[in-house]
């Protein structure tokens, strides 16, 4: 057995023969000749000459190989009450008669496609049929509103678009294709097919000519063959929160994320195949691409498409629940889900009436892991806690205990070690590599390893802008954060307008866009305040219009309103307050992080750059009149 000092020691003495030896678990048309491909540096490929395609290694070979009546998806949803199991046999059906019917609707390898699906086994089977044709996925999450939808669309210019008719909140009915309707209205780019997978609690309405039923565009339709892909063809485009309202269309390579997420599954995630893996995340998120879709797939185990939420659905055993009825043996979760939980079940009562003991560990992700909710974890689940860190543009963890390889002990509030592929440092303003225990920006030294983002989609520049400007020959992270004596990671903070509101992450620069349009705001910003059960939630400053003598409180209602239609419901935004004016520096710049310390009830002292120190004391009498706990 070796240890994760040797693997770790291995692949920094040898990167090449580390990813090519890890590449041998793909089946590939061409092997490639090489793992890394610096021609274009800093734009970094991997596995570039070779020749594949993700789907047949995801579904097909494992038919070939025996594996066909295994369940490939396991589907539960406690929201409509529906069990169901998907082999791998009939998920190779399923998946070759949609891609058929895509193929029938002109797309083609290098076309891209929108997936916009609630947690149900069509999306996975959407996501894989794309990638048996080449064609390039983009899924959108459910919460998000028309206008979001619309601004992808319009980025990523779709032949097509798959969704299902609804999704489906715990009271509510969220009718899907309205939304779709109204972004194709809003983007000038036209997506010539919609194909909609109907669902009994909310069937749509199809426009003539462009909408196909789920089925019906299926009948009298060849089946598709897997399309040859080169390494460095795009699987997928998923798009995330950066600092402005413009989000970031991280692009996936196809090769190099195959061979780095079946490295994963045994080596992280200690699974085997034929194991049952489960992610209670959504298909939306990267973790659902990657933990969800791809990696269990890839590797031969069984994953499960999960539809409800940690609480409510219909109570908090419901995760132990399906942990129980399907044997899980690793299982994937954000920590505002664990928060939810033991919020409702304080002492694990519901924990107890389960028989959970396959589940070997709970691995965590999305936002930082507070040590309360991993001690909570530990006692009551009875199986290590995992944090682990990463991000969309990676794909896979960027730290990690490796528990496939070896246990390291838990520190909690620390995701632990880099993985390999990751050399992680902590880098001061001019770039330094810092000493352990010392406060600075988290960095990865270039090349990012295989499966991270090669580029942004159509936007190589504003790539080299966001990550390999401030520290050249570094990624830049966007985390804070130190690294202690043993080489454990601790992230802090972000060090830009991301703020992460229950695991997911949104950009206050896209929510500060949507007020701003509100006919009596002047000016605002948004800022992300403690919230005990999400992590943060998004908080509004608005300053209105001079002689604006309107109702304060109906104008925050309608702001509030404006952030759901604008962005949608994920956003969480509740809350806002009406200021005379805003806190700035002396060149203008609004004072964020201040505001959001006085905001969490922490110390705070005015910037020496600020312009009128007195700006600082009403925002914080403002936030005390709303119940915050602010420190003069
Ligand atoms: N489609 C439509 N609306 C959605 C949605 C979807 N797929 N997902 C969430 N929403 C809506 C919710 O219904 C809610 O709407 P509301 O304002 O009308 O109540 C809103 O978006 C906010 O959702 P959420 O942040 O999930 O909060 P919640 O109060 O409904 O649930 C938790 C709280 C803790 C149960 C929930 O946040 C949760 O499960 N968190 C874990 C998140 C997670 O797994 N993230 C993975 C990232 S790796
Ligand atoms: P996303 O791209 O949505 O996965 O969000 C990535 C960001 O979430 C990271 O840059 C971090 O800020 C935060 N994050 C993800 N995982 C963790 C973790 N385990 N600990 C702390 N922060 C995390």
């Amino acid at each position: 057995m070796s240890s994760y000092a040797d693997v770790y020691a291995g692949w920094k003495q040898d990167p090449e023969s580390f990813w090519m030896e890890a590449a041998k678990a793909i089946d590939w048309l061409t092997p490639p000749s090489a793992a890394l491909d610096a021609s274009r540096a800093p734009f970094y490929g991997w596995f570039a000459d070779a020749v594949c395609n993700v789907c047949w290694n995801a579904v097909d070979r494992h038919v070939a190989a025996g594996r066909g009546d295994q369940a490939a998806i396991i589907y539960d949803s406690p929201i409509t009450d529906t069990k169901g199991r998907v082999t791998y046999s009939e998920l190779q059906e399923r998946v070759a008669g949609l891609a058929g019917a895509l193929k029938a609707r002109g797309v083609e390898k290098g076309d891209r496609v929108v997936i916009y699906m609630p947690m149900i086994p069509e999306a996975l089977i959407s996501m894989l049929a794309c990638a048996r044709l080449g064609a390039i996925h983009s899924v959108v999450f459910g919460g998000f509103a028309a206008p979001e939808l619309a601004v992808r669309i319009e980025d990523a210019k779709p032949k097509a678009i798959i969704a299902a008719s609804c999704g489906i909140e715990p009271g509510r009915v969220v009718a899907y294709k309205p939304l779709i309707d109204a972004a194709i209205e809003r983007s000038e780019h036209k997506p010539g097919t919609v194909i909609v997978f109907q669902r009994e609690q909310a069937p749509a309405t199809l426009v003539e000519g462009r909408d196909l039923d789920w089925f019906a565009a299926q009948e009298g339709v060849e089946p598709a063959d897997c399309v040859p892909v080169g390494g460095m063809d795009p699987l997928y485009i998923l798009y995330t929160s950066g600092t402005t309202g413009q989000p970031k269309g991280v692009v996936r390579a196809s090769a190099g994320y195959m061979v780095a997420l079946t490295w994963t599954m045994k080596a992280i995630y200690d699974m085997q195949p034929g194991e049952v893996f489960w992610s209670a995340s959504d298909v939306g998120w990267v973790v659902g691409h990657s933990y969800i879709c791809y990696a269990p797939l890839l590797f031969g185990a069984t994953t499960v498409v999960f539809e409800g939420k940690p609480v409510g659905t219909p109570d908090a055993g419901t995760f132990w629940r399906v942990i129980e009825e399907y044997g899980v043996r690793s299982f994937f979760t954000a920590p505002t889900a664990l928060r939810a939980i033991k919020r409702d079940d304080p002492q694990g009562e519901l924990i107890k009436k389960y028989d959970i003991s396959k589940m070997r560990y709970l691995y965590l992700a999305g936002e930082r892991a507070d040590p309360d909710t991993i001690e909570w974890a530990q006692r009551h689940v009875g199986v290590p806690v995992i944090d682990h860190w990463w991000q969309t543009e990676t794909g896979w963890a960027i730290c990690a205990n490796p528990a496939g390889i070896e246990l390291l002990p838990v520190k909690p509030g620390s995701p632990a070690v880099a993985m390999p592929g990751y050399d992680v440092q902590v880098l001061g303003e001019g770039g330094e590599v810092l000493k352990p225990g010392i406060l600075g920006a988290v960095a990865i030294r270039l090349p990012l390893p295989p499966g991270t983002l090669p580029t942004l989609w159509n936007a190589d520049a504003r790539f080299e802008k966001a990550y390999l400007e401030t520290f050249p020959g570094w990624y830049e992270t966007g985390d804070a954060g130190l690294i202690d004596e043993d080489g454990y990671l601790y992230i802090m903070a972000r060090t830009d307008d991301v703020i992460n509101v229950a695991g997911h992450r949104l950009s206050t620069g896209a929510i500060e866009e949507a007020l701003a349009g509100h006919p009596d705001v002047a000016e605002c910003a948004v800022i992300g305040v403690a919230d005990k059960l999400k992590g943060q939630a998004p908080l509004g400053f608005l300053c209105l219009n001079k002689g604006c003598d309107r109702d304060q409180a109906e104008v925050i209602k309608e702001c509030v309103k404006r952030v759901r239609d604008i962005i949608g419901p994920v956003a969480a935004f509740k809350t806002a307050v009406i200021v005379e004016r805003l806190p700035k520096t002396r060149s203008g710049k609004i004072l964020r992080g201040v505001m959001s310390r006085i905001a969490d009830g922490e110390a705070w002292t005015a910037p020496a750059t600020i312009d009128d120190p007195a700006t600082l004391s009403e925002i914080g009498d403002s936030l005390r009149q709303i119940g915050l706990p602010v420190r003069s």
